[in-house]
């Protein structure tokens, strides 16, 4: 293991501070492979994550920023977050369950996105570091939370393995039917954080088919076939090789901002990324049937990050595992619904590994 002069942890002290009497912390994942995540309870967030190269050398690989405060006041790509209720748009903010019709506030557009304003990426968390490797962060959405039905009761453990897997699991509990999409928000560069576009990433994602969307970000309702697609991924490609093209779906994304229809829900390999110089690659499984692939499309005029690290459009991406977006509204797309008498849980993975 080379400990490289990149290896330079954020400081928990840029994180001790108390938000609605509730305390903000910064806790530390390690592995025996040195392989090292940082973690704090504002937003259940990743802060950062240092993951060896091919050569053994580590780097932190996602998006963020050095302090709290910059998260308070600039964060608006979600940087590493849990995303909920409700990851992803959904149409107009409205939906309806039991006959019952819900107003969310619109806070992208039009539309309602991961959750609203005060969405779970902007709360204070219960968290419990269990072992070293393990963090348990816990959250009470209240009754009429940005405009949701339910007391939501949420659960994330974050636990670090000895194969470089970061495995996220998710529970939720309610006492009112609502909805439930949970997600996971980093911004990956395999190359490390700051350096050049992932452009020359090399991604596979299992998914014969996509949902189309509208130029506002919302589904058009069809479930379409990749194949002969700038969305064919299905065999290994750069992500930049058809990503100027002029199809409309990447001109309404800006690029790649799309919602995957996994071909297999039960843990398999969702997505691969492989970056060829540094050779880290990852991973990622889940019970979910949906990943979004977000190729950060939209960067104007957003604050430097760690380190001074300049936000590029298409310096990172995300693999955001999640059901459909606007699936409240879409009735043919896989129920989003949460009763009472059922418990929500969810899994996934992200695995490193070098080629
Ligand atoms: C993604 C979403 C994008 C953008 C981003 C945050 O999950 O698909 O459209 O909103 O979050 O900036």
């Amino acid at each position: 293991m080379i400990i490289n002069e990149h290896m330079k942890l954020v400081d928990k002290n840029n994180f001790n501070l108390a938000i609605d009497n509730h305390q903000v912390e910064l806790f530390t994942l390690k592995n025996t492979n040195g392989v090292t995540c940082q973690i704090t309870n504002f937003g259940s967030r990743i802060i950062s994550l240092f993951v060896p190269d091919k050569n053994g050398l580590f780097e932190d690989i996602v998006l963020g920023y050095d302090t709290l405060q910059e998260y308070l006041e600039c964060d608006e790509m979600y940087f590493g977050a849990t995303i909920g209720r409700y990851g992803n748009r959904i149409a107009n903010g409205k939906f309806t369950i039991k006959g019952k019709e819900y107003q969310l506030s619109k806070n992208n557009g039009n539309h309602n996105l991961h959750g609203g304003n005060k969405g779970f990426h902007n709360v204070v968390w219960n968290a419990n570091q269990t072992e070293k490797e393990t963090l348990e962060l816990t959250y009470l959405s209240k009754d009429g939370e940005e405009g949701f039905p339910g007391n939501l009761k949420v659960k994330v453990i974050y636990t670090l393995s000895k194969n470089n897997t970061l495995e996220i699991k998710y529970e939720a509990k309610t006492d009112k039917s609502t909805l439930v999409n949970l997600t996971h928000h980093s911004y990956f560069n395999l190359r490390g954080i700051g350096k050049e576009s992932i452009e020359n990433h090399f991604v596979t994602i299992n998914a014969s088919k996509y949902t189309p969307i509208n130029k506002e970000g919302i589904p058009t309702g069809e479930i379409i076939s990749v194949i002969q697609t700038p969305f064919d991924f299905t065999k290994e490609k750069a992500i930049g090789k058809d990503i100027h093209n002029s199809d409309e779906q990447l001109v309404f994304g800006k690029g790649y901002d799309h919602n995957f229809v996994l071909d297999a829900t039960n843990l398999k390999c969702a997505a691969r990324v492989i970056e060829p110089i540094s050779g880290r690659t990852l991973e990622v499984f889940t019970s979910q049937p949906g990943i979004q692939f977000y190729s950060f499309n939209h960067v104007e005029g957003i604050h430097s990050g760690k380190n001074n690290t300049a936000f590029i459009t298409r310096s990172a991406f995300c693999l955001e595992t999640q059901h459909y977006p606007d699936s409240p509204n879409q009735h043919h797309f896989p129920s989003v619904i949460l009763n009472p008498d059922e418990i929500y849980t969810s899994r996934t993975s992200y695995k490193f590994s070098v080629k």
